[in-house]
């Protein structure tokens, strides 16, 4: 039987959700909009907007389209893969309603691990829900197979490092329901409002809180079997794909290097990982450092600290089964924090696990919801921040590397 939906997309149909719809329905807010794209796609990820002239894309997992229609304002045309329906037609009427129905070359409802196509295209997309599928490699094989030569891939994934501050956030509504017998949805999501709303609208965000919280920590998926790092990407890409850019950028160490000596798509790749957990301690918390710039890890310090996140993850994974018990999240924490090092480098990331231990062991015995929302006003420094859980990767298949 033909699959069209997939476990992510029957959690958001189940509560009705457009995970991320931007409101473009004003001309100012259509430009706002646009230029957070184009700071994304151009500034950070060195596509130029004309490229989009005539250029075919496939997007897996477009939602309700604003993002695409963007693109197809300048010129892009679009082959869609969306499983929900309701998202689809919603994706229809907002390109009907910019005039630009006629960059939509098909819609197909499906799922990327399914969609077969010999077509190629010269940009697929995937934002938003890789990360949530079982077989991660898998996905980046088949993204790659729809690109064409010389095509791109750009994808989002929820990077461990980076979403470590949104899944304590997890953890710490999940204990304030068990502790105050909250289970209903809407209790729950009330709570989240409560604890976590007033710095959500302290942030540049595009989609409303309800949203967020629905697609995040109220959202059954959103657990580290589901996070996703640039390691297993590279590993799953064919040697001859090169990373191209990304958001953070893992590339930038290296433009002293002459740009007459041509680099291989190896030595890229191995700059890259060194570039990613050389910062990795840093993605924690995101405090840009703009003047001094934060001193880098040596890769193999970041190794190591990616490595205790992961057991760390296993543990919190574990306490969040029974109510996310503050003496199992202590001792989660304890792992990573020793193994953030040296401790001058990761000042910042240090405080974000203190941080967390202290919110965690301040609520031992909270029984009220006052008290659950007071210990986390009084984590000033954890709850301003939102470290950078969305990273994105741009895979570039092209033959002139390999030769
Ligand atoms: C978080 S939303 C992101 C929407 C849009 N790409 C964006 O970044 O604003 C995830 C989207 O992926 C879709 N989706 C979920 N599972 C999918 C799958 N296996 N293949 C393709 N799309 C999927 C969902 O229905 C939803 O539209």
């Amino acid at each position: 039987m033909k699959t069209t939906g997939s476990r992510l997309s029957d959690y958001y149909k189940s509560i009705g959700l457009n995970p991320v719809g931007h409101d473009i329905s004003r001309e100012d807010r259509l430009t706002v909009h646009e230029r957070k794209r184009q700071n994304l796609l151009e500034h950070h990820l060195r596509l130029p907007r004309f490229g989009w002239r005539g250029a075919r894309v496939l997007e897996f997992g477009p939602g309700s389209g604003e993002n695409a229609v963007a693109l197809a304002r300048l010129g892009a045309r679009f082959t869609f893969v969306e499983p929900l329906d309701y998202l689809s037609d919603r994706l229809k009427t907002t390109f009907a309603e910019f005039g630009v129905s006629d960059r939509i070359e098909a819609v197909h409802q499906g799922v990327l691990e399914t969609f077969r196509s010999k077509e190629r295209y010269d940009v697929v997309f995937a934002e938003g829900f890789v990360h949530f599928l079982e077989d991660h490699a898998a996905a980046v094989k088949r993204l790659l197979s729809f690109a064409g030569d010389e095509g791109f891939v750009v994808l989002s994934d929820i990077d461990p490092a980076g979403t470590f501050i949104e899944f304590v956030k997890k953890c710490y509504l999940e204990r304030a329901c068990a502790a105050l017998g909250l289970r209903a949805p809407e209790q729950r999501l009330e709570m989240a409002r409560i604890l976590f709303a007033p710095e959500f609208a302290r942030i540049n965000h595009s989609r409303g809180f309800d949203s967020w919280a629905k697609d995040m920590v109220l959202n059954p998926l959103y657990r580290p079997r589901y996070f996703l790092d640039l390691p297993t990407i590279i590993a799953a890409a064919p040697e001859d794909v090169a990373l191209y850019s990304s958001w953070p950028n893992y590339l930038d160490a290296d433009d002293l290097i002459w740009h007459k000596n041509v680099r291989s798509e190896k030595s890229m790749r191995a700059a890259a990982l060194n570039g990613y957990y050389a910062r990795l301690p840093h993605f924690l918390h995101s405090v840009p450092h703009p003047e001094a710039g934060l001193p880098l890890f040596t890769p193999a310090q970041g190794r190591r600290a990616a490595a205790a996140l992961g057991a760390c993850y296993k543990r919190l994974d574990r306490a969040l089964e029974r109510g996310a018990a503050p003496a199992a999240v202590l001792e989660a924490l304890t792992g990573l924090r020793r193994s953030l090092v040296p401790a001058r480098n990761a000042k910042l990331a240090l405080r974000v696990v203190d941080d967390a231990a202290a919110l965690f062991s301040s609520t031992r015995n909270a029984k009220t919801s006052a008290a659950f929302v007071s210990a986390w006003k009084g984590r000033t420094f954890l709850r301003r921040l939102w470290g950078t859980p969305g990273h994105y990767v741009v895979l570039h298949k092209t033959r002139l590397y390999s030769r």
